[in-house]
């Protein structure tokens, strides 16, 4: 028997407390006893979203609340920007290509940060762009960027909109919608929110919803304008993810009875612990100037192969954490600190990383990392 750890960014833990209640029998969507759950759900959103819009709640993984982020706002032959720093980006460009938009790449070196500058800069040289896609938090590089100034940005352009993709920084960090002019933020059920993935959300401005009146390219099933039209009667266009739902409604009464503040300091305490944790042992962050809170993701010693630390973690110790995507293959681990996670589980992570590491090779001074990380961790530091 091996005890399994999941510390990999996205399927995260799921609370027992949440589990619990997505084992009750099912209940039918459109009956009266689905209603007040809904409803709370839809309550707990705009908290957790800090915003006073409706969110709605879409059966699919977080892509899909990428793609109706795309297609219920945008016209054929639109011009958007999308920041590609990393995997997620680019599935905003892929996107936007599909459906027939025309895609202006800021390309950002991984592990970097975008500079606002640039984003600027190409919408006062061509006022066509209707749209800015970006990460808040790019999981496959541990970057943040700064949704706040990009928002700034797009704020001042009566033409364009600002649409982050939250899926790893909604319940992470600080991301005030309504107050920092975000007009489109997505989400997704895996992440911060402690549930199974099959959830995405999507919250839109007003600003953005004029775009609902103007969009034109082909959809059905993610139709945006149709979902904020049935939320009007608490109800949802097509059969929502009832048990998932059901499990929303627990998730988020735990967010609000922690505060909302403290889950963002809780992580953020976590994320210092592992950052300073590996540090410590002489690894280096992938994402040293802007990292995400979400995860930590740390280069592998040159020398040593990272695809198979990855694998002693598995298969040795039963603790199963992100590699690289791409160019960062090999190179980098990511552990994650989101949601579901606790005070042990940085400590986990960090000391199984140092046996695995220690497993491949590297020398260094075990327990190091660990001692460090819990000089942070303690509830008196
Ligand atoms: C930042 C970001 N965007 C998009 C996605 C894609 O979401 P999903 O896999 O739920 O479709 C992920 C998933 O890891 C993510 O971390």
């Amino acid at each position: 028997m091996k005890k399994n750890v999941l510390l990999a960014p996205g399927p995260t833990p799921v609370p027992p407390e949440a589990l619990m209640d997505m084992a009750l029998p099912i209940i039918h969507h459109r009956e009266p006893e689905f209603k007040p759950i809904f409803e709370e759900c839809l309550e707990g959103l705009k908290y957790l979203f800090q915003t006073e819009r409706d969110v709605v709640i879409l059966a699919s993984s977080g892509t899909g609340a990428m793609e109706a982020a795309v297609t219920s706002f945008l016209r054929t032959g639109d011009k958007a920007i999308f920041v590609n720093g990393g995997k997620f980006g680019e599935r905003w460009g892929k996107i936007l290509k599909a459906y027939g938009c025309v895609p202006i790449e800021v390309k950002v070196e991984w592990g970097k940060a975008v500079d606002p500058a640039v984003i600027e800069k190409l919408l006062d040289e061509d006022p066509e762009i209707r749209a800015v896609y970006f990460q808040a938090s790019e999981t496959s590089t541990a970057v943040k960027h700064p949704a706040k100034e990009i928002a700034a940005i797009t704020a001042k352009r009566p033409g364009v909109i600002c649409v982050a993709d939250a899926i790893t920084a909604t319940g992470v960090f600080d991301l005030p919608m309504d107050a920092w002019g975000l007009d489109i933020v997505v989400t997704g059920s895996q992440k911060a929110l402690m549930l199974p993935p099959g959830l995405g959300f999507i919250a839109s401005s007003e600003k953005a919803d004029a775009f609902l009146e103007t969009a034109n390219i082909p959809h059905y099933y993610f139709d945006i304008k149709l979902e904020k039209k049935k939320l009007a009667d608490k109800q949802t266009a097509w059969t929502p993810a009832v048990s998932l739902i059901v499990g929303l409604r627990k998730v988020l009464a735990m967010i609000k009875e922690e505060g909302l503040e403290n889950v963002h300091k809780r992580t953020a305490r976590f994320a210092k612990a592992a950052r300073e944790g590996a540090k410590a042992i002489g690894l280096e962050l992938f994402a040293p100037d802007s990292p995400s809170d979400a995860l930590t993701a740390v280069k592998i010693p040159d020398g040593i192969d990272g695809l198979k630390v990855k694998k002693i973690l598995r298969e040795s110790y039963a603790v199963t954490v992100a590699g690289g995507q791409d160019e960062a293959k090999g190179k980098i681990v990511r552990l994650a600190h989101l949601g579901y996670a606790g005070t042990f589980d940085v400590i986990t992570g960090l000391s199984a990383l140092e046996m695995a590491l220690a497993d491949a090779g590297y020398e260094f001074e075990m327990g190091k990392g660990v001692a460090k990380a819990m000089e942070i961790l303690r509830e008196g530091a």
